[in-house]
């Protein structure tokens, strides 16, 4: 992503950021539950957590790992995490400004690598460039888990059922629900800020840079989870 990309996803996120903390989305819910259940209880060291918005996955992480580093585009994301870790007094969160993009780590030394509803915003050029960092931030044995909204652009039938779903839920919410149709329909085309793909897609990316073991989940009709190890 150009760096006026990776501005507007700062600007956005920010504005957005009380609102995503507030929110209470079932779905939503959902697939964060099943990341952390999925996590388990394995002995970590380090984890990152991309995307960390207001610490949605980050703060449960906090009690199954000695540190975590929990990473946001946005600033309001990372000043709203750093008051929930002030004020529960977790200590072994370490919240950072920056892009999935343009961070790096030490090579070897991650035990996990996770990330919620945040790679459908990297190009696809960007998620393939991500899986390999990933691959390399892990040590062996260690273990990428993400989740996100999983759909192509309907070349599949189950693209299709995805998007079908979509349309319906937001036409039953009336005129607002249209010109959310409209909107999104707009981003998936042409791609713009939304840029999901499909779980087959994530599985060859994943396969073509040397994970095994990896495990597509779905969870709800738009979101799944994917597991994979480092070998
Ligand atoms: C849909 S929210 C998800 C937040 C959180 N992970 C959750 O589960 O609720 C997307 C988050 O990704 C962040 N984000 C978007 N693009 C990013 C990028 N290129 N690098 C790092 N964070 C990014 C946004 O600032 C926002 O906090």
């Amino acid at each position: 992503m150009q760096k006026a990309g990776l501005y507007l996803q700062r600007v956005v996120w920010s504005r957005r950021a009380t609102s995503w903390d507030e929110m209470q989305n079932p779905g939503l819910q959902r697939v964060v539950d099943e990341m952390i259940e999925l996590i388990g209880d394995r002995p970590l060291e380090f984890a990152i957590d991309l995307g960390c918005g207001s610490g949605q996955l980050s703060i449960p992480l906090a009690t199954k790992t000695k540190s975590v580093l929990a990473l946001d585009i946005a600033p309001k994301m990372i000043d709203l995490l750093n008051e929930k870790l002030e004020s529960q007094k977790i200590k072994n969160v370490q919240a950072v400004v920056g892009s999935v993009q343009q961070y790096g780590v030490t090579n070897g030394t991650v035990g996990l690598v996770c990330s919620n509803y945040v790679l459908h915003h990297l190009s696809d050029k960007e998620k393939q460039s991500f899986v390999h960092d990933a691959f390399r931030w892990l040590h062996s044995g260690g273990e990428l888990i993400f989740g996100d909204m999983m759909f192509g652009r309907g070349a599949t039938a189950e693209d299709r059922a995805v998007i079908m779903d979509k349309v319906k839920t937001m036409m039953s919410k009336g005129p607002g629900g249209y010109w959310r149709i409209a909107k999104n329909g707009f981003r998936y085309l042409f791609r713009f800020q939304e840029k999901p793909i499909s779980q087959a897609s994530w599985v060859t990316l994943l396969s073509n840079a040397g994970f095994v073991e990896i495990e597509a989940i779905r969870i709800v009709s738009e979101a799944g989870i994917i597991r994979a190890k480092k070998p």
